[in-house]
């Protein structure tokens, strides 16, 4: 999705700018932008159509030089990806504004701006934001007034960084609904959509909140007010997740390092949060057996593959804690009718806590009487976390990939610690709950074998590389798992992919196997094992070719037209992560055999800040 970067410097900001947008490009953009105020006050800007490298490509032809400026990577929302709509926008010669969101009343604006003698250049939503800061600079003849004044009459979401001539040693940013970061520098100072942009200039961070406007200005400390104006001390945090995740490692792709990663990052979403026999109820905030204890059920909410988790958290709650769950997608249930039982615990998931529709369930949950909100997220200071009662981070580290993958395993960690902790306070057997402590301590392990079987998995990938279609099965906890592997094909390998609880084939899906038809299952050993088994014959006997990934107890014999690839044993509670590293190996591999852009999918955004 779109990505801002801007900087008051001591410096020529040109490199700072572009490397900015280089560290945003995996949010997924069509063009890029950059606007640059000269020391003589005369605004200069560059656009481009595609990547960065074609900004470069220009910024290269004719350099901009200045110690003040902005840029944009934009994801095309109202109009067509081109130069003339690629930000910064601005308004005559003077202003330049780049924006992050949607503004959902910018026709009625735009009218009446038009029946004041502005005329529009492009087709965005942005360009309304740009003239109505000119008419109100020209007002005010004060840059943050302007802004200020400007904001009050927007309806949507924004994240905003705005320059004007008359005003040429700062830049004034403000968010509501999208996400805007300050870079806190030795006398120069930067904004940002995400602080991954600026650590080589920074470390130090102020996570703006909703409704904040701020002046960042050189030799001036920054200020920042609130949305009733007042000024506003907020804390500076300190980066604490180095800067490694910005540089694929010497892998090809950063979806390949992330896949790699999980190992790793397993440990560090179980690290401090589990005692010798359970999960520490404690690890969710000091509130959390308060409100745990009231629980009854559970609402989960998320989007794309968080839900995916969520789905899985579902047969856990009720398999091992007895605690009814009900998971829904957030574009949906935001806009439903909902009945909310006491008792009930609503929990978002997401790995970039900013994803709109699961924000706005998170919003629109809080008048409904639930007994508290609990938000399972991956980046600390995001806006689901700061407006959740409860959070439990995940620990991953920044995730660059497109596709979501160690995000998604450090999900479902995090999830079973809930599915722990409630089960804890509703009676959960405490021999089942230390064997499940025990084999998450061993997760790392059985998860880096399976890391080992990528060579094989590579070699399987050979036989999809030339399909158009591929079906994912599964059953019980591992109909999720399939659900995902599905996703993860789709998204980067763009293999249309469906899939389905095994046992439904028969019911519909079935017609569509031929030998055309891969059909990829996971088997675990578990109770549904023996019925898994006669889907696959069905499918067997229909010329369909499978892969299936089993545990290595299962007797399950490769053939003509049957591949089987075994897994280590794990608890069978546990199962579901460790079965989905192989299903994101072999879509990793049957999409850079097509030759797809793997980490940036088309069309794709890492972070959907917009309904
Ligand atoms: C798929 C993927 C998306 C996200 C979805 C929610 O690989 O990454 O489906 O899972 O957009 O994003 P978050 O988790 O940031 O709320």
């Amino acid at each position: 999705m779109c990505g801002i970067v801007g900087a008051v410097a001591e410096r020529n900001v040109q490199g700072i700018l572009l490397e900015g947008l280089r560290r945003l490009e995996y949010r997924g953009y069509d063009s890029a932008g950059m606007a640059v105020l000269s020391d003589d006050a005369r605004l200069n800007r560059r656009r481009a159509v595609g990547k960065v490298a074609a900004l470069e490509a220009s910024l290269d032809a004719g350099p901009l030089e200045g110690r003040v400026g902005i840029a944009h990577t934009r994801w095309a929302t109202h109009g067509r990806p081109t130069e003339q709509n690629a930000h910064p926008h601005q308004s005559g010669e003077s202003l330049a504004v780049v924006h992050n969101g949607i503004i959902e009343n910018h026709e009625t604006l735009k009218a009446e701006l038009e029946s004041q003698g502005y005329v529009f250049t492009s087709q965005t939503d942005t360009e309304v934001i740009a003239h109505l800061l000119a008419r109100e600079f020209n007002r005010t003849q004060d840059l943050l007034e302007a802004v200020r004044q400007a904001v009050a009459l927007l309806d949507g979401a924004y994240a905003l960084a705005v320059t004007h001539r008359s005003q040429p040693s700062l830049i004034v940013g403000a968010r509501k609904g999208s996400p805007l970061v300050v870079g806190v520098g030795i006398g120069e100072s930067f904004l940002a959509s995400d602080p991954l942009a600026l650590l080589p200039v920074t470390d130090r961070f102020i996570y703006l909140q909703e409704g904040d406007v701020v002046r960042i200005a050189r030799g001036e400390p920054v200020a920042v007010f609130d949305a009733a104006g007042e000024r506003q001390e907020r804390s500076v945090h300190t980066y604490e997740h180095g800067d490694g995740a910005a540089t694929k490692d010497g892998y090809r792709h950063f979806m390949l390092k992330e896949i790699h990663e999980q190992p790793q990052v397993v440990a560090a979403a179980l690290e401090g949060r589990l005692s010798e026999r359970r999960a520490l109820i404690e690890s969710f905030g000091s509130e959390a057996e308060a409100i745990f204890s009231q629980v009854r059920q559970v609402h989960i909410v998320a989007c794309g593959t968080s839900y995916h988790a969520g789905l899985v958290a579902r047969y856990w709650l009720e398999k091992y804690a007895g605690i009814p769950a009900q998971v829904e997608v957030a574009s949906e249930y935001r806009y439903r009718r909902v009945v909310v039982p006491d008792g009930t615990l609503f929990v978002t998931l997401s790995q970039s806590g900013e994803t709109a529709d699961t924000l706005a369930a998170l919003r629109f949950a809080r008048e409904r009487g639930y007994v508290g909100s609990l938000a399972i997220c991956n980046v600390p200071g995001s806006s689901l976390v700061r407006e959740s009662d409860l959070t439990l981070m995940t620990q991953a580290g920044p995730e660059i990939g497109v596709a979501s993958t160690k995000a998604f395993t450090s999900q479902l960690v995090a999830l079973m610690l809930l599915t722990l902790s409630l089960g804890r306070l509703n009676g959960m057997d405490e021999s089942r709950q230390a064997e499940i402590v025990q084999a998450l301590r061993t997760l790392p392990g059985a998860i880096t074998q399976v890391l080992g079987l990528d060579g094989a998995i590579e070699t399987l990938s050979m036989a999809f590389a030339e399909k158009h279609h591929a079906l994912f099965l599964g059953r019980g906890s591992h109909f999720p798992i399939a659900l995902e592997g599905a996703l993860k094909l789709k998204e980067i390998s763009y293999i249309h992919a469906e899939a389905y609880p095994a046992g439904e084939l028969k019911h519909g899906p079935l017609a569509l196997v031929d030998s055309e038809m891969p059909v990829i299952s996971v088997a675990p050993n578990d109770e549904l094992l023996e019925k898994l088994k006669s889907n696959l014959q069905e499918v067997r006997a229909r010329g369909g070719e499978l892969f299936v990934f089993a545990d290595e107890s299962v007797r399950l014999e490769e053939a003509e037209g049957v591949h089987v690839l075994r897994l280590p044993h794990v608890d069978e509670a546990l199962a579901p992560i460790l079965y989905t590293l192989p299903l994101q190996l072999l879509s990793y591999h049957a999409a850079v055999l097509k030759g797809t852009d793997v980490d940036q999918p088309r069309n794709l955004a890492k972070s959907v800040t917009v309904e």
